[in-house]
């Protein structure tokens, strides 16, 4: 079929990539290359099972504060240093930006996470707070500022941004002060942000994985019942098998990433429970 048709597939495809293009990226700097998603919290956990999960459906480019050859992730997986902790600067900005190096970016996965103080008290509240809250602000607003969000070449899907919430955004537990304050905060500034962005501009979501055997479970686990009165229910969760491995959460995340489209776009502004779908009012 010649270039020049303007009913050949490849204009077919060029022009739905253009208009499906809120951020203003060419479709000539997506190419054909996998999406490329921006994430924190990789280096373990759900967010190191989630780059199995997706196998080579995309390409990551990773934040965090471990090497490349610290962390046992793929040789695939790209990585700029980054700790969560640190205060938002430009030139923290600009190393992101350039980080990107003119790709287009199919979305952002907020994984990494911290439990924060246990037991109250102002010490270590205010890291909790950049890691789990305003260090997604930073890259989010980097991204939309840079132009860099784009719909999934393949399908022209658009963007998303997601991040692991938890029951403590809705419902508060003695001795988690810095862990229910920074999750309820994140969980407000996604629902602001699916009030900005359509869900054909820009899905946002947040994803409550369920209660996930990992480090920071196991952090839950290790807490004086002093300090954090509920840990018995942890312990009986997990004597019942109620904690699952991170491959679980993982699993299920990419299904609805990479499914069906309605579910898909259907997840923009809720926040959904991997165990029992979308939370009503939350
Ligand atoms: N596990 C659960 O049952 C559960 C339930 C509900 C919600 N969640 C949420 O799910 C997310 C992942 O939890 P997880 O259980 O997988 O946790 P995890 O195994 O403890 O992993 C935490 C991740 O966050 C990263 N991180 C922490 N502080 C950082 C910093 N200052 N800079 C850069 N990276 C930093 C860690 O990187 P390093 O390797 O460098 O430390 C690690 O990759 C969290 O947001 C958590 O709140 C978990």
């Amino acid at each position: 079929m010649p270039k020049n048709d303007e009913n050949s597939e490849e204009n077919k495809k060029e022009t739905r990539a253009t208009s499906n293009n809120t951020f203003g990226m060419g479709p000539n700097a997506w190419g054909r290359s996998r999406p490329l998603l921006v994430a924190t919290g990789l280096t373990r956990g759900i967010g190191r099972a989630l780059v199995d999960a997706f196998g080579d459906k995309v390409t990551w480019l990773s934040l965090q504060r471990a090497t490349a050859s610290e962390s046992s992730l793929p040789a695939s997986v790209e990585v700029l240093p980054w700790d969560l902790a640190a205060q938002a600067s430009p030139t923290r900005s600009q190393a992101l930006v350039s980080a990107l190096k003119g790709r287009p970016v199919w979305g952002l996965l907020h994984c990494a996470g911290v439990l924060g103080p246990v037991g109250g008290g102002v010490k270590g509240f205010e890291e909790a707070l950049r890691v789990n809250t305003t260090s997604v602000l930073d890259l989010f607003e980097t991204l939309v500022n840079a132009k860099a969000f784009s719909p999934r070449e393949e399908d022209a899907r658009p963007p998303f941004v997601l991040h692991l919430s938890s029951g403590a955004a809705l419902s508060p537990y003695q001795g988690w002060e810095a862990y229910c304050t920074s999750k309820a905060a994140t969980r407000m500034l996604f629902r602001a942000w699916s009030t900005r962005f359509s869900a054909k501009e820009l899905v946002v979501a947040s994803i409550a994985p369920g209660t996930v055997f990992t480090d920071m479970m196991k952090s839950v686990l290790a807490s004086s019942p002093l300090d954090f009165p509920a840990v018995q229910k942890f312990h009986d969760l997990q004597a019942q098998g109620g904690l699952v491995a991170p491959e679980v959460p993982a699993q299920a995340i990419a299904a609805l990433l990479f499914g069906d489209s309605q579910s898909y776009a259907a997840l923009h502004g809720t926040l959904f429970d991997l165990r029992k779908g979308v939370v009503a009012g939350a």
